[in-house]
């Protein structure tokens, strides 16, 4: 890593993890940590801590942590310089990107092209809009659509033009790196020669930001009947269909007021409610909700509400999207609209407070596929059976014991069935799941379990907690030497790089957490900087009575071992000595590290 440690621990002290992850999930203070859902794992309590004192957060159900650097990198999965240079722009501090290794570098630049290019593409679109005579059509389209002016400058609204090179023009004129031009997908190179035509012509044009309020990619509408209606941008490396909710940029701070969410499927659909002073809303944009998507969101608001259209393909959508929130266990709401309208029609004609009114009957899933399928089949016995077929997936799904015993009792006082049947379904059903997969929560552990020796380890890990937590006390572990005496080599690394700091007053956990090797690492140090200490009214004695412990141990196991070695070759047994030698070897190995 080439950014200099001064730079990134400058950075670590200017910014608050606290402040940076709060801005992406939703915490609450409980003595000296904050709480939250994880972002990285699904929960229905929280288990998310992050600690301002010691600027790490680490989650208690699936081990992550590190430094705000981690987090950021885990978040939006980029590398650490992009982590560093995210939090450096949060905090207006100067990094140099010389600094960078050339390959780091050229990734970062890349992206980094990708976004600005997009911004300024953005630009060029809104002031095409706002400007150009050939607009005349887009404005009136929006016009008619009922979208005003200051919307449509809120959300960075254009048009792109009816012609094949207008953009491509645009963008050799601003010098762009023709490897960019080219991934942005704004463009498409011709089969033949080296130039490119524009992908989108004479479409309104609706930018599409990431919640850093970046530019990632674009969707554009035509005004008449033609088809493909809509047409989006491209996959690039800034732009991910299943991460990106369109409008959650400006919105995120009006889910958070309310706590409540509204999932639209369309562009006009969001600008619509929002326009309306609904203003806690996202759309999907036709696409199924993904994991991330739901786990995005719930950094913002704990209710959520599914809009969906009354015709049978906005049910079945729905369908697919009900589904991630099971696995996710968010109890989201449906809201199904009255025939033949969608957000957008609805709102325009019925206004904000019939809207919110028919949302506030919005059903809860298994009620709203229970009574779906009702509709579907009927209530006699095949249609009971239809039924419960239809529902035994989504039941099983629910990870949550009590709620899946609440919901199949409902379902058998619905269907008039007894509730024991409908369990036994559930049961087989649930059995065919637990084969699949492997739940993330369980199979990671902060250290990888080897059988030979887990209470060394736990002692060993006991003290590097304890020179976390507990600096005062390094002095007199350092004077000990105790690390010498670690068997986990990877212990004894991590306490080399406590070790390594001049001062052990100022001791930054978020500092030692930047300079460890792997992420691996970065975790097990959040993990050892949160880990509970038992009886710490005595922290030194503490530690002694540990050390103590880890040196016996280990010079006991020395000890009898070399005391065999010696009477095997007294009684000139030379084959039991060569194999006691090699016995000591191995030790001398385990010594050093697990192999
Ligand atoms: P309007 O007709 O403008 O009101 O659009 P809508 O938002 O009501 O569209 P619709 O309900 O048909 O589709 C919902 C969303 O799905 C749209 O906002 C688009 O994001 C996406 N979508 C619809 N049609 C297409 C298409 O032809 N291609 C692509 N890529 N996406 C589409
Ligand atoms: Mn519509």
């Amino acid at each position: 890593m080439l950014i200099p440690r001064e730079k990134i621990s400058e950075i670590l002290n200017t910014s608050d993890i606290v402040d940076i992850i709060s801005e992406r999930v939703i915490l609450k203070k409980s003595g000296l940590n904050h709480f939250g859902l994880c972002p990285f794992h699904s929960e229905k309590t929280p288990s998310f801590s992050v600690s301002s004192q010691k600027q790490i957060f680490h989650c208690f159900g699936c081990n992550t942590g590190g430094n705000v650097f981690s987090f950021l990198m885990k978040y939006h999965k980029i590398s650490f310089p992009e982590a560093v240079k995210m939090v450096a722009a949060r905090y207006n501090i100067k990094i140099k990107i010389t600094s960078i290794s050339p390959e780091v570098r050229k990734v970062l630049n890349f992206k980094e092209g990708l976004f600005k290019l997009n911004n300024k593409v953005m630009e060029y679109y809104c002031q095409n809009f706002l400007k150009s005579k050939k607009a005349v059509n887009a404005q009136k389209y929006l016009k008619k659509r009922g979208i005003t002016r200051e919307t449509i400058i809120l959300f960075n609204i254009g048009y792109s033009e009816k012609s094949w090179d207008a953009l491509s023009f645009f963008l050799r004129k601003i010098k762009f790196d023709n490897n960019i031009i080219e991934k942005s997908g704004l463009v498409i190179p011709r089969k033949k020669g080296n130039s490119y035509y524009d992908r989108f012509r004479d479409r309104i044009m609706f930018p599409i930001h990431d919640i850093n309020m970046q530019a990632t990619g674009f969707g554009g509408r035509v005004m008449d009947d033609s088809m493909p209606k809509y047409l989006n941008s491209p996959e690039t490396p800034v732009y991910s269909k299943s991460r990106i909710l369109y409008g959650l940029h400006i919105s995120k701070q009006y889910c958070r007021q309310k706590d409540l969410v509204y999932i639209v499927e369309g562009y006009f659909d969001f600008l619509s409610l929002y326009q309306h002073k609904i203003k806690n809303v996202v759309a999907s944009l036709g696409t199924a909700l993904t994991t991330e998507h739901v786990r995005l969101l719930k950094g913002y608001a704990s209710k959520m509400v599914l809009v969906f259209d009354s015709d049978d393909a906005g049910i079945n959508a729905s369908k697919k999207s009900i589904n991630t929130f099971i696995k996710e266990g968010i109890e989201v709401k449906i809201l199904i609209l009255p025939r033949g309208y969608d957000p957008d029609s609805f709102i325009f004609k019925y206004g904000k407070q019939s809207f919110e009114e028919i949302a506030g009957r919005a059903m809860a899933i298994i009620p709203f596929l229970t009574e779906t399928a009702i509709e579907k089949y009927d209530l006699s016995v095949e249609g009971k059976i239809n039924i419960l077929n239809e529902m035994k997936p989504h039941l099983a799904q629910i990870k949550d014991n009590v709620a899946r015993s609440l919901y199949i009792k409902e379902l058998s006082h619905r269907l008039d069935i007894d509730e024991k049947a409908v369990l036994e379904k559930v049961r087989q059903e649930h059995a065919k799941y637990l084969g699949q997969k492997t739940n993330i929560q369980f199979n990671k552990q902060p250290l990888k379990k080897s059988n030979t020796d887990n209470i060394s380890d736990r002692r060993e890990m006991q003290i590097l907690s304890i020179m976390l937590q507990y600096p005062g006390v390094i002095t007199q572990i350092k004077k000990r030497n105790i690390l010498s005496f670690f068997y986990s080599k990877r212990l004894r690394k991590i306490g080399e790089l406590i070790e390594e700091f001049e001062n052990f007053d100022e001791i930054v956990i978020a500092d030692i957490i930047a300079r460890a090797q792997s992420n691996e690492d970065r975790e097990l140090i959040a993990y050892l900087s949160m880990m509970e200490i038992p009886e710490t009214h005595n922290i030194l004695e503490k530690s002694i009575f540990l050390m103590n412990r880890i040196i016996k141990i280990k010079n006991e196991s020395e000890n009898i071992l070399m005391n065999k070695i010696k009477k095997a070759q007294q009684a000139s047994d030379f084959e039991l000595s060569f194999e006691l030698l090699r016995q000591k070897k191995k030790e001398i190995q385990k010594f050093r590290g697990y192999e």
